[in-house]
Parts: C-alpha cells; structure tokens; sequence
C-alpha cells in the first residue's frame, strides 16, 4: 500500500500573503492546539495535506500518520487501517499492528475521506465516538487517543444524499472545517510560492517579468501542485538562470496542458515565443538566435551527426551538447 508513515522530509509551511491564506493560517493556529476533529476541503492541489502538517505541528505530539483512504480496498482493507490478531484469517501468523495504532498519541489524516469504503466509515464513526477500535479477529477493543483530520476535493454534502457517505460521520467530522480557495481566486499568492519553489533549486533561477505575467494570468486547474510541476519543468529545460516565455510555453505543452489551458495561457505563450525576431525579419539579430540557427544548419549539414557538427562549428562536443540542451534542440532532420 503506497503509505509512508514517516516521511523524511520537513513539513512545508504555507506560503501566501492573501487574506484567504491569513485566514487560514490564524484559524490553524486557533484550532491546532485542540484535539477536536478536522475536515479539510479543496480542490486538487490546494495545500489540503500541507495544512493538515501545519495543523499537526501547531501542536506536535506522536506522528502524523498519513492514510490514503482511496488504496484502503480489497479483503485486508480492515487490517491496514485496525490490525489483526494472530489467526485472524488465513496467512495471519503473526499479531499486525493497524495504521491507527501508528497514530496512537499522534494524529491520523484520513487523506480522500470521500473514497472510505461503508463498512470502514462505520468503524472510524465508533472510534470517533468511544475512541476504541477492535483490530480484525480479536475479542478486545483497544482505547487509542488519536486526532483525526480529514480531507477530500469531493462535495460531502453530495456524496452523503447519493448514500456514499455516512450523515451521521459527515457531522462527527465537519465539527471544524477548514475551505482551502482555488489558486485562482488567491493569484496575489503565485509570485510567493513561485520563489519557494524556485528556492528548493540548487541552481539560481528568476522568472522574467513577461513569463511572470503569464504565470499569473493562468487559471491552474490542478492549482498549486500544477504551479510546482510547471516551475520544475522549466528548469528542467532550461540551463540558464532566467526562466523565459519560451520555457513556459514547452513545459505546458509537454505536460499535455494545452487542452486545459484553452486559449490563454499556451496561446499567449506559444505568440510571445513566435515574437521572437527571426534571423529574416529583422536588421539586427541577436546573438543566440545566430548561434541556435549555425547549430541548427551544422546539424542539418551532418545529418545529426553531432560530433562533426562540433568540428565544423569550431567548439568541443560536450559544448554543443550544452548548447543543444540550452536552446532545446533534440533532433534535426533535413
Ligand atoms: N500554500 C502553500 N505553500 C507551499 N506549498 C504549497 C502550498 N499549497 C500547496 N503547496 C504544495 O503544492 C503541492 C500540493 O499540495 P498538497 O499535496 O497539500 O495538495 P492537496 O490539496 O492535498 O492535493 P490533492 O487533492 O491532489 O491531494 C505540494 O507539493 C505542496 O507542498
Ligand atoms: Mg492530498
């Protein structure tokens, strides 16, 4: 099951200075301290697991033991999350300690709430309630104090009139809820969270203003997870510190975004990096426009043999390769 209960890395805070962040971050730093449950909703890619940590760390006892509601199926579901005893069923020769006895004394985030099968809702609702659990095939129940936050991009009130979802564990659950916005009803936050995410590079890098403006002007359906993914794809193709235009269009384009973009942001991307002046259409050329051209054309004249395009270029092998790499020319054909 694709849980890690202790990751190695340090939970990120929330970054943003939008009033909706503010309001978030006081009421985590209000409700933190408390052991009542947590229900956290948003979109895709919001931060619904970064605000959990935070929560987690307001007051920090025991573990954060993250639980993917969405992987708990199949027979041994009720295992994974309660345990069994030696015997339970076949193939249990030994005692299994649950992911809730993980959390015992910590905190347990039920990530996908919405996705928690009936039949464990009705175990979660008890330990909700008289804070025990039974683990699989044992007579005992085990008393555990555990906080439970709990978090979905799923509409609960929907899944619960459709008989997806328990009314009654809605109501246990949504006791605090915390609403995460969309990304794109917070823009004043990308340029923060650009810079975190740039600032995790060994190298330096900087948007440049124009690719900024596109950055913002972009809706982010997958919101600030897709922000993170795009930022990592152009310094991935980029081998200069300044993050162009040009970047942008190609990472989006790669990861198959165009679509979902619609006009705005690839369209605006792809015009900007179509603006830039070719060798034929203006007096003056600039430098590396000249060089990706002479690249382009010993390349051509070799037949993608790179190694006498160097030759013929004048500069080293792991040169060109560099500059391959920089002006993101993969393969020429004639
Ligand atoms: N306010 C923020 N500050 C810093 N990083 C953030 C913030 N919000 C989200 N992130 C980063 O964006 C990525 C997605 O965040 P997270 O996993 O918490 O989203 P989620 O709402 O749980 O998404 P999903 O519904 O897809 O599970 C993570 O890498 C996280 O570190
Ligand atoms: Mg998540």
């Amino acid at each position: 099951m694709p849980i890690n209960p202790f990751p190695a890395y340090a939970p990120p805070s929330i970054v943003g200075q939008s009033p909706q962040i503010q309001q978030i971050r006081r009421m985590i730093e209000r409700v933190g301290k408390s052991r009542s449950p947590v229900l956290i909703l948003g979109e895709t890619g919001t931060g619904k697991e970064v605000a959990a940590r935070a929560l987690h760390q307001a007051e920090p006892r025991g573990s954060f033991i993250p639980i993917d509601c969405g992987s708990l199926v199949g027979p041994l579901m009720e295992s994974e999350l309660f345990g069994h005893a030696k015997g339970a069923f076949t193939g249990a020769s030994e005692t299994k300690k649950g992911l809730i006895e993980l959390a015992n004394g910590g905190t347990a985030f039920f990530d996908e709430i919405g996705d928690l099968p009936l039949e464990l809702q009705v175990k979660l609702l008890r330990l909700l309630q008289e804070r025990e659990y039974r683990p699989v095939g044992s007579l005992a129940w085990h008393k555990v104090d555990i906080r439970v936050i709990a978090a979905t991009h799923r509409n609960l009130v929907q899944q619960v009139e459709r008989g997806l979802f328990r009314q009654d564990l809605f109501y246990r659950l949504n006791v605090i809820a915390l609403r995460l916005p969309p990304l794109r009803e917070r823009k004043e936050d990308i340029p923060a969270l650009i810079e975190r995410f740039l600032a995790k590079s060994s190298s330096r890098y900087t948007v440049t203003a124009e690719a900024l403006d596109l950055l913002k002007a972009y809706d982010w359906p997958g919101n600030v997870r897709e922000l993170q993914n795009c930022l990592d794809r152009m310094m991935a193709v980029n081998s200069g510190p300044l993050l162009h235009t040009q970047d942008l269009a190609s990472s989006l384009i790669n990861f198959g975004l165009a679509q979902r973009a619609g006009k705005t942001l690839v369209a605006a991307a792809t015009q900007n990096a179509a603006a830039i002046p070719h060798p034929s259409s203006r007096g003056v050329v600039r430098l590396v426009e000249m060089e990706r051209v002479a690249i382009v054309d010993a390349l051509k004249q070799t037949r993608g043999d790179r190694g006498m395009a160097a030759y013929l270029l004048g500069i080293g092998r792991t040169t060109l390769y560099r500059k391959l790499k920089e002006y993101q020319i993969d393969a020429v054909s004639d």
